[in-house]
């Protein structure tokens, strides 16, 4: 074993999960796993030396899920990406899975009651790409503020003919006020960005945090107070039912007309009809997206007939060192769990035997 893991793998002692494989199998030792996509080849060699592994070998055409069906069925555990919907009719199929190792922090892709209720661990991958994503988010509100991409194509297109007083004039970022909405790992970590630009800081979470409040200094809000208050308004809450919709119609006429929207979490927080609305009439003054309901975005999809809307197709935590961490991560999860451990991140850890 390579030092990727910080962790032993013990081939010595069978554990639970790995002695229940062995017991339905009779002979065969190896849990059997399936990998959705294209992974780097090392991190695929690790899990190789320790399951019998197979591939959906494409690195830009998602699995097709007659295909996941067919394949589910025999694994005991499932690595996957946050591409695939991992519902209870497909949990169904997998009558011996026991994992599903999404590569993502973001676990609104799977069904987790359906899988607790089916005894199935889910794991996911945060903290390695909380830096990274909060990089993307600070680049796409400077973006947007700055009408960057906007002024690149004037550029390239040769528009420019001379310097002009008011020529591109976007929004300042140094001195405003920066509301987030979703205070967790990202959040956090977009503070430490926002300080350096001497912003003001003010938050929306579900569960209010003073100790932040405090070692921070940063405000909190309630949501209202701060759509209304806020320059920039970043939304990083997980997608779930209750933040479905979260900013829509209302809450966008409770924006200043200066004001701009990121949204680097997930598409359906924020009602995209009711977006392109407010930036069709200049009701608020822009927008930067990373994420969108229907991924990927169609390209005759209104949003992007906007100067105003600057739209990135999901790269808030592509760098090559996060993405081969959170590959890395994934595996980890996957293989500790098969063999047995505890795996570092687990979204529903009720299915954990007590031992574990
Ligand atoms: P996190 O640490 O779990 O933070 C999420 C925060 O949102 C928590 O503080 C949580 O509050 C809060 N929250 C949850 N439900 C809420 C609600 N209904 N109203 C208000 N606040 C609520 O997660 P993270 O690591 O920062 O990641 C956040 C999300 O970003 C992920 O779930 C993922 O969807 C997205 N993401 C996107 C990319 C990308 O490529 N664009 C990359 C990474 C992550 P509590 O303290 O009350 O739980
Ligand atoms: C990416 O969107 C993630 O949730 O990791």
């Amino acid at each position: 074993m390579g030092a990727l893991f910080d962790f032993d793998l013990d081939y010595g002692n069978l554990k639970p999960v790995e002695m229940e494989i062995t017991m339905k199998r009779g002979i065969i030792l190896k849990p059997r796993v399936f990998i959705t996509r294209k992974i780097p080849e090392d991190i695929l060699t690790l899990i190789e030396e320790v399951c019998e592994v197979k591939v959906w070998p494409e690195e830009d055409t998602p699995i097709p899920r007659s295909v996941l069906e067919q394949e589910i069925r025999e694994v005991d555990g499932l690595y996957c990406l946050l591409t695939e919907t991992i519902d209870a009719s497909l949990l169904d199929l997998g009558k011996n899975l026991k994992v599903v190792s999404n590569m993502a922090v973001g676990y609104n892709n799977i069904d987790i009651e359906a899988a607790t209720q089916r005894n199935i661990l889910v794991t996911n991958t945060p903290g390695v790409l909380t830096e990274t994503t909060a990089d993307l988010t600070f680049a796409l509100l400077m973006m947007t503020a700055r009408r960057m991409e906007e002024s690149s194509q004037y550029l390239r297109q040769g528009h420019w003919k001379t310097w002009s007083p008011m020529l591109l004039a976007g929004q300042d970022i140094f001195g405003a006020t920066l509301g987030i909405v979703g205070m967790g790992r990202i959040g956090e970590a977009l503070v430490k960005r926002a300080k350096g630009f001497d912003m003001k800081i003010i938050y929306y979470n579900r569960t209010p945090k003073p100790e932040l409040e405090e070692s921070l200094g940063i405000e909190y809000r309630l949501l209202d107070e701060l759509l209304q208050e806020a320059d920039f308004v970043c939304i990083l809450t997980p997608y779930t039912p209750e933040t479905r919709n979260l900013i829509g119609k209302r809450e966008l006429e409770l924006m200043k007309p200066t004001s701009i929207l990121i949204n680097t979490a997930r598409g359906g927080i924020v009602n995209e009809e009711d977006l392109y609305e407010a930036l069709a009439q200049q009701q608020i003054y822009a927008a930067g997206l990373d994420v969108f309901d229907q991924e990927p975005l169609p390209t005759d999809h209104p949003l992007l007939t906007l100067t105003n809307c600057v739209a990135l197709p999901h790269i808030g935590s592509a760098t090559i060192k996060t993405r081969r961490e959170m590959a890395r991560l994934a595996a980890q999860n996957l293989l500790t769990y098969l063999q047995g451990q505890r795996p570092p991140h687990c979204v529903n850890p009720s299915v954990l035997t007590p031992k574990l």
